[in-house]
């Protein structure tokens, strides 16, 4: 089965190839290269043995994408391209709204024509904003975002939930990601984000390869057992995983099925110093700084939902999350 990955040489959409070709779905890429390089190319082809149909280009480029549905008998999208930086997002929301929502309103038309109703969407935990409560459950109010990032992949659901209502025979899912970590356990693939690295894995593990010299750890007055910020840390391998449960138990049948990927245990920003340190063998340096705006006090995911219908659960640990990023951090210190 052919499926088409847009943005699939980036982070979590590498992860996600290697693990279809290992299920024996073929994915067929869609990438403009914005914030991935190349070479992620030949990564998956040394850890899978197989070098996947790659097309540079844009999802805004409708022609590009009418003639892949043409070329290609594409049974589903995985649409990860997007652009992700909260605070960049706050900076330039034109170019946020126009590659995250109209991005995602030209793949879905070119879908259509082509015949092509099964979509599966990279959301994110965002879209619940600042939650009345922990764990929070997919029926948690949506839409009380704080940027444009959170605001374009809220629109975004939208969208294509009207899409389903004037629709449905469209199978849509939209998986809600919380915090995606970790590196493919070879150390080929991992995270590489360009200049500063805006979240805290990337920013730990770059502090313990001797590129930046400290962490600021945003806040610790937050009302949480030690003060820092919790999250729902996740292993982007299981982020794979999940997509595969999607695809396989609801992803071609028609609907609109909505999920939370996470794991359903919180750790805190100190948490995840101390396991980092322990992976690496020394001690991250780090300084108590002020809370960065925007920030919640903690967020993780209810997993229920996923387990029951997708007979999917995360299964690693924060224990290999921080090793998997080491073993990739210090065969890659300066990324791909
Ligand atoms: P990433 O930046 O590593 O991957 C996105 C890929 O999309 C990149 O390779 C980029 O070059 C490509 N791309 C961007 N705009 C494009 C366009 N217009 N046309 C073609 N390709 C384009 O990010 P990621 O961490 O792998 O995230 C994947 C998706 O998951 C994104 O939609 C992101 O918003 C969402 N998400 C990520 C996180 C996270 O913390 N990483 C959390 C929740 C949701
Ligand atoms: N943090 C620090 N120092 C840093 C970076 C982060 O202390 O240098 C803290 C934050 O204050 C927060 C925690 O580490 O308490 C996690 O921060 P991240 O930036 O790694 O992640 P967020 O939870 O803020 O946001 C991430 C993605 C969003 C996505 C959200 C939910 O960046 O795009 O997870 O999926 F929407």
């Amino acid at each position: 089965m052919k499926v088409l990955v847009t943005g699939g040489m980036g982070y979590i959409g590498s992860h996600t190839c290697v693990q279809m070709i290992e299920a024996g779905i073929e994915p067929i890429i869609i990438d403009n290269l914005c914030n991935a390089k190349e070479m992620v190319l030949d990564r998956i082809e040394m850890i899978s043995g197989v070098a996947p149909a790659f097309y540079h280009g844009d999802i805004r480029d409708e022609s590009v994408l009418d003639s892949i549905f043409t070329e290609h008998d594409i049974k589903a999208v995985i649409h990860f391209a997007g652009l992700k930086a909260v605070g960049e997002s706050v900076a330039k929301p034109l170019e946020y709204y126009d590659n995250n929502v109209n991005g995602s309103l030209v793949l879905a038309r070119s879908m259509r024509k082509a015949g092509v109703k099964n979509i599966i969407f990279s959301s994110s935990a965002t879209v619940y904003g600042d939650p009345a409560s922990v764990p929070i459950t997919e029926s948690f109010p949506t839409g009380a975002t704080t940027n444009p990032y959170g605001r374009s992949k809220y629109m975004v659901e939208e969208c294509l939930s009207d899409l389903f209502t004037s629709d449905p025979s469209w199978s849509i899912t939209l998986l809600r990601y919380f915090n995606p970590v970790g590196a493919h356990p070879t150390g080929l693939m991992g995270e590489d984000p360009q200049g500063i690295p805006n979240n805290l894995m990337p920013y730990i593990a770059q502090v313990a390869v001797g590129r930046r010299e400290k962490l600021s750890v945003y806040g610790n007055d937050y009302p949480t057992p030690d003060g820092t910020g919790v999250r729902d840390y996740i292993h982007v391998m299981d982020l794979a995983d999940g997509h595969l449960a999607a695809l396989t138990h609801v992803g071609l049948k028609s609907g609109l099925h909505i999920y939370n990927l996470g794991t359903g245990k919180g750790s805190s920003v100190l948490d995840m110093v101390e396991a980092f340190s322990q992976a690496c063998g020394k001690g991250v340096a780090y300084e108590i700084c002020p809370r960065r705006a925007g920030d919640i006090a903690e967020c993780w995911a209810n997993t229920e939902k996923a387990e029951r219908e997708l007979g999917w659960k995360a299964t690693r640990s924060v224990k290999e999350m921080t090793e998997d990023t080491w073993r990739w951090q210090v065969a890659n210190p300066q990324g791909y």
